[in-house]
């Protein structure tokens, strides 16, 4: 059996944590069978406790852009631990990292550091709010910004009707102050302030889309969302969380030229610890505690250990001018490749890609938001997934999932991946 002990180790863990895991994507419900349990990562490559080897296009879910374990952030986390793991006060570090991190992203003058995206992105509502004086937002179908409960809400029926919680626990009077309108749907978004006017605080985006598979901003979205704003006096979030240092190191304020007023990072930020952050320009953030009055806080924000992990990486992508030039011409020539092959077995299919984003959906011609995202075949996309996984390639496990490309997938990666997609077999 391939996988044995992963297994066994399910089994294990079902009994003490719920579902067996501590985050729902994990436990495969979404492609069927075992979650692998992994023992090691290093590189392009994650070892599973079954010792089988795979070649990582999950890169837990972002942060390991430069590929797991680099050798330099390892060295910088140990030296720091030594020096103690959290000192619960100020440190010179924090400010090092954030000087760093508003000298090189556009358009944001201080940055406040939390511990996931998810407290980052509740926080930026709650900031919004507090700085507009406004308590309704707008979000899109098929963006995710964490679990805070404003967030855990579909579209109701209409319009002009509230929004439904979409997990038992959230209640009807959150839900009534998030307004959801469709992807790339700009005509849903100027209804959305007409009919709420003077009412909306914030409109959060992610402005290139991963958590419904890989979907791209178009007819100049984003910018159509910028002038909504500020025609309203709304603000615009953009949840750069998985977009941040990703697409560029300004992320998708400086790939597609549009200033947000708030933008959240995670994932990269903390290169692997567990690190969220907001940003904004002053006038917004003075209304931050405890300059401001709009609360927030964190046992654990700013923590050394986690900031020294984030600035490292940070530093390290910084320095080579080519990094992202160079993971875009990975992440094409996967696209190029996978696209022939599927095309030399019939298999119809799109791939959409954003630096070194990308995803594979099957028997559509184009995906554009979470309803189409739907419309892809995705049993087809579970076939796939057991596949590559039986070959040695970890796709994330599920079809509304985006791939992340790290530094360290190069010829050699690229070309066992393509070998295992040649060994694909599809029966219509
Ligand atoms: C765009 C986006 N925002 C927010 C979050 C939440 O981040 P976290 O899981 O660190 O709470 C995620 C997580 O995947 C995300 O992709």
């Amino acid at each position: 059996m391939l996988y044995e002990r992963s297994s066994k180790l399910f089994e294990e863990a079902y009994k003490y944590i719920p579902g067996g895991v501590n985050s729902p994507v994990r436990a495969f419900k979404s492609v069927g069978g075992t979650p692998l349990f992994m023992k090691n990562a290093q590189g392009a490559y994650l070892t599973d406790e079954d010792d089988r080897q795979y070649i990582d296009y999950i890169n837990s879910w972002g942060p390991a852009i430069l590929g797991h374990t680099h050798p330099e952030v390892l060295e910088a986390i140990k030296k720091q631990a030594e020096k103690g793991f959290s000192y619960g006060t100020p440190t010179e570090l924090e400010t090092e990292i954030a000087k760093f991190i508003v000298e090189n992203v556009p358009n944001i003058d201080q940055i406040r550091m939390v511990s996931s995206g998810t407290e980052a992105c509740m926080s930026a509502i709650r900031l919004a709010r507090g700085f507009t004086g406004r308590e309704k937002f707008i979000k899109f179908e098929g963006c995710y910004h964490g679990h805070s409960d404003s967030f855990l809400i579909k579209a109701g029926s209409g319009l002009a009707t509230f929004g439904n919680p979409s997990s038992p626990g959230v209640t009807k009077g959150t839900a009534k102050d998030t307004l959801t309108a469709e992807y790339n749907n700009i005509e849903q978004v100027e209804d959305l302030f007409k009919h709420n006017s003077g009412e909306i605080a914030a409109v959060i985006i992610e402005p290139v889309g991963g958590n419904m598979g890989c979907v791209l901003p178009e007819n100049n979205f984003l910018q159509k969302l910028r002038t909504l704003c500020d025609e309203n006096g709304a603000l615009l979030i953009f949840d750069e969380v998985m977009t941040g240092f990703r697409l560029a190191f300004g992320g998708a304020q400086e790939l597609y030229n549009v200033n947000a007023d708030i933008v959240t990072y995670g994932k990269i930020i903390g290169g692997g610890l567990p690190v969220g952050a907001f940003a904004a320009r002053n006038e917004i953030m003075d209304y931050l505690a405890p300059k401001g009055a709009v609360y927030q806080a964190g046992t654990l924000s700013g923590n050394p250990l986690a900031m020294r992990a984030g600035f490292e990486t940070l530093k390290l992508i910084k320095k080579d001018e080519n990094f992202y030039k160079n993971l875009a011409k990975t992440t094409e020539t996967l696209d190029f490749e996978i696209g022939k092959i599927l095309n030399e077995k019939g298999i119809q299919h799109k791939i959409n890609r954003k630096g070194s984003m990308m995803s594979i959906f099957f028997h559509i011609s184009s995906v554009s938001n979470f309803a189409e995202a739907g419309n892809a075949n995705h049993a087809l996309f579970n076939n796939f997934f057991h596949q590559l996984l039986a070959n040695g390639i970890y796709l994330p496990p599920s079809g509304y999932e985006s791939w992340f490309i790290s530094d360290a997938i190069k010829e050699t990666e690229i070309d066992k991946t393509l070998e295992a997609v040649r060994k694909f077999e599809y029966f219509n």
